[in-house]
């Protein structure tokens, strides 16, 4: 178990926050278990443990946003990796848009986002693969650099 907890910890991972919901009665939550699973259509896989209040709170939206954090804002991801409570309250008080397509709350200061419309669950131990077509898409700034496990040394184990 530890050599596979080991190899495990080598995989690199983009680092984002991921939100869901209405305006400001809307969850965030910091996310690197996410990745593209089809070009045609494009669609991302996100794991969510079960435990979290995101993986009910996605279910319940049908919908969620990828928000694209840049290299160096560390601060944003630690805003968002405390658990919620009743799992509204994390947005109230920031000023979001609502993504164009699925009408999901959009982190102010992200580089870029990706807007998913839910199409598909898959249990896979402790976690669930929210499986999201993705509907809209914006980067500011295509020379921006992503947060990556790599260059914050923020990293989960589940
Ligand atoms: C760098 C980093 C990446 C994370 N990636 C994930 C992830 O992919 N899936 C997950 O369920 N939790 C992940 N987490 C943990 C959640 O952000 C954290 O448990 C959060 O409290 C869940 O939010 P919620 O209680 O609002 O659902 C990550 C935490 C950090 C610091």
């Amino acid at each position: 178990m530890k050599d596979i907890q080991k190899v495990l910890k080598k995989l690199e991972y983009g680092v984002y926050v991921v939100t869901m919901g209405r305006g400001t009665q809307g969850n965030a939550f910091t996310a690197s278990w996410i990745s593209q699973i089809s070009s045609e259509p494009p669609m991302v896989a996100l794991a969510v443990h079960n435990k979290h209040q995101s993986s009910r709170l996605i279910k319940e939206n049908k919908a969620f946003a990828v928000n694209l954090i840049g290299s160096g804002q560390e601060a944003v991801a630690k805003t968002y990796y405390g658990p919620a409570e009743s799992g509204y309250e994390k947005l109230a008080g920031t000023s979001v848009k609502d993504s164009p397509r699925t009408g999901t709350p959009l982190l102010p200061g992200a580089i870029g986002y990706l807007d998913c419309l839910l199409v598909d669950t898959v249990q896979a131990g402790n976690h669930t693969l929210f499986i999201g077509r993705v509907k809209a898409a914006s980067l500011d700034d295509s020379d921006s650099q992503l947060m990556t496990t790599t260059n914050s040394k923020l990293y989960y184990t589940g």
